[in-house]
């Protein structure tokens, strides 16, 4: 099959494609409509078929005679353990944890948070939601009380599943305190909370409210898996955006799981059997995807790692988890092994260990850059695969689809668009720009199955945010260019957005936590290049006339305050007190000219700026 062919099909008629590959899953009644509009003018696949995610993740796999084959392989350097699930134990304890979820109240349409470690039970939570209709909504392990509580506003939970501790390296993180405050802090309280009680850290239960794990699973009967509607959400997660409130981006049972089931062998060219690994978390897009529910629609064992790429206990820790599980396919964000190249430069680790099982690599949540991939390239003599997404497509917009046709790959490049992605690079004016000229990366509607049909609660805000900039398309917020041969080049985020280490973090959101503090005036974050991280936040604040504070004080308590706000993960590690911001004359920031300054590029000084002479007093500053 050729790439082209497959791929212009894909545009050409989306429909007739999709239910075509509609085919790869179970349904309980089968699609007999591609694509129609809901009330709200979306565009939403399948909308007459039912099934269940879970069936098709677990229980048709046992079905098939596949009950004895491995669907997770635990394995967790900071606890010392491992542990083989086969898909008849996973279908047996979702099962089980589905009628903890029963007997809590939980029905379908309900959400449940999860907010847990890269522990088994993480992944057996969110198939048990999906296995009863509930729609779980994962908070990754290292966001703070304040993003756990404005996710549980927002979702109204009717239970929270938690562990008592997440382990950070050595570093034991207790989440019931975090958990509590959250409670404390949501303006809608769960009615009952599931803990998942680790050795590292005992808890005390709040009466009425808490259960343990261990014992609800013991006395709780199974539940069979409940048909849902295609276009009924399977997850909510939330993501960053411009302003300090997150988007839940709603994703869909059916799309989702015909997208995943085909990606796995488009994008990844994974067959079923073989060993997938996400090096991800849970509380990402990546691990919702990749590390759940697409190597177990497709029949493969996937990896829940809990562990880092360095320190846990060095930085063959990757090298050893292929060798050892024979993983066929890596994907990890590029981060991960800049971390791997900083501390084995000269990959002595990966020559220890027997990788040959790796056909491929492939690399996500920031652009892959050019020297790690040609570190990489030259190190594996592998494919290294740099592909492009985001949580709101829920898989990639751009790859090199092995599993239909490689190609020579291009450093710097997400190369081409993956089938159902239309993209379209525009000019401010909604033009489409010349071929290797920068713009807006769009994708023209429909969006393929598995992308948002809009945001929780809020679809205004959804159509503000990404159907109303250019109508016809979708806004994905990034820029770069299409070349010559069509390869495409994602090149950052043309929004508020920034990527630290592969987590997707709002500036918009640190800003507004940096100007509550008492002695600030005014603020601008902006993300700086960082050799390890990608970018790093970085606070250039305006202290209010008459502040005695010191101006470290002032930076400590800055760093505190976005630290315990959003988390640890932040890395908001460095506030800059300076005289004056440089603004416009209609006193806008001028974000975009900071960041060039504080990246030591060479910059042109906007014509619309206020007073030249700050930009000046600024360059002083670094
Ligand atoms: N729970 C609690 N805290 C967490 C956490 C979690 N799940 N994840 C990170 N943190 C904390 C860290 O402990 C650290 O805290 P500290 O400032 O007290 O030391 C802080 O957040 C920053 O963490 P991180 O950015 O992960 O830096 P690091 O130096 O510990 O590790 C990397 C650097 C590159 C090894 C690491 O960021 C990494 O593995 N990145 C890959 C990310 C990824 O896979 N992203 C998914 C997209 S595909
Ligand atoms: P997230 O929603 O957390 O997955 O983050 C999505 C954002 O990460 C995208 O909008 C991009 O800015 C960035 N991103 C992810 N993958 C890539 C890639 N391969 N190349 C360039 N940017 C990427």
């Amino acid at each position: 099959m050729s790439y082209q062919s497959e791929y212009d099909r894909s545009v050409n008629d989306p429909e007739g494609f999709w239910l075509e590959k509609a085919k790869l899953i179970d349904w309980v009644a089968a699609p007999k409509v591609g694509l129609a509009n809901d009330a709200q003018g979306i565009e939403r696949w399948f909308p007459d078929g039912t099934l269940n995610t879970c069936f098709n993740a677990i229980d048709r796999h046992v079905n098939a005679g596949r009950g004895d084959q491995v669907a997770v392989y635990y394995d967790s350097p900071v606890t010392e353990t491992k542990k083989a699930i086969t898909y008849s134990q996973l279908q047996h304890d979702v099962a089980r944890f589905a009628g903890v979820l029963a007997r809590l109240g939980v029905t379908t349409g309900d959400r449940v948070v999860i907010y847990m470690p890269m522990v088994p039970e993480a992944l057996i939570a969110m198939l048990a939601c999906a296995r009863i209709g509930a729609i779980h909504s994962v908070v990754f392990g290292g966001f703070a009380a304040s993003e756990l509580a404005v996710r549980l506003s927002d979702a109204s939970p009717k239970v929270i599943v938690t562990a008592t501790c997440g382990i950070e390296v050595a570093k034991v993180i207790p989440y019931m305190p975090i958990v509590n405050e959250a409670i404390e802090m949501a303006d809608h309280k769960p009615q009952s909370v599931v803990v998942l009680e680790r050795p590292q850290a005992k808890f005390t239960p709040v009466q009425g409210r808490d259960h343990g794990w261990s014992q609800a699973m013991e006395t709780a009967e199974p539940v069979d898996c409940v048909p849902v509607s295609a276009t009924h959400p399977l997850y909510i997660l939330y993501t960053s955006g411009t302003t300090g409130k997150p988007k839940g981006v709603v994703r869909d049972n059916g799309g989702h799981a015909v997208a995943m089931t085909y990606s796995m062998q488009a994008v990844y060219d994974m067959q079923p059997g073989e060993v997938f690994w996400a090096a991800s978390d849970v509380g990402w897009v990546v691990g919702h995807s990749y590390i759940v529910y697409g190597p177990l629609l497709a029949g493969c064992s996937t990896i829940l790692y809990e562990g880092k790429p360095v320190r846990t206990p060095d930085a063959g820790a990757f090298w050893r988890v292929v060798q050892e599980y024979k993983v066929k396919v890596l994907f990890s964000a590029p981060t991960a092994f800049r971390a791997i190249r900083k501390e084995d430069p000269q990959g002595a680790f990966f020559q220890q260990y027997d990788t040959s099982s790796l056909a491929a690599l492939y690399l996500a949540g920031e652009r892959l850059d050019p020297p790690t991939y040609h570190w990489l390239d030259e190190l594996t003599n592998l494919p290294v695969v740099d592909h492009w997404w985001q949580t709101e497509t829920g898989w990639a917009i751009a790859c090199n689809p092995r599993g239909i046709e490689s190609f020579l790959p291009k450093a710097g490049s997400a190369t081409m668009p993956t089938p159902g992605f239309k993209i379209e690079v525009l000019d401010p004016n909604g033009h489409a720009v010349e071929a290797g000229e920068q713009g807006s990366v769009v994708i023209k509607r429909p969006l393929p199955p598995s992308c948002l049909p809009t945001v929780w609660g809020n679809h205004t805000r959804f159509e503000e945010s990404y159907l109303n900039p250019y109508p016809g398309y979708y806004l994905t917020g990034d820029g770069g260019f299409i070349d010559h041969e069509g390869y495409i080049f994602v090149m950052g985020r043309t929004d508020d957005v920034i990527n630290v280490a592969g987590h997707r973090l709002s500036t918009g959101e640190m800003e507004e936590i940096v100007a509550a503090h008492p002695a600030v005036a005014e603020c601008a974050v902006i993300g700086v290049a960082d050799e390890l991280k990608g970018q790093m936040p970085l606070g250039l604040v305006v202290l209010k006339d008459g502040v005695t504070q010191a101006p470290e004080e002032v930076e400590k308590e800055l760093i505190q305050a976005v630290r315990s706000h959003i988390g640890a993960v932040a890395c908001f590690n460095k506030a800059l007190i300076v005289e004056r911001l440089p603004k416009t004359r209609s006193g806008k920031i001028l974000r975009a000219t900071l960041r060039k300054i504080a990246d030591g590029e060479a910059y042109t000084t906007p014509s619309t700026i206020e007073d030249p002479s700050v930009l000046a007093e600024i360059q002083n500053r670094f």
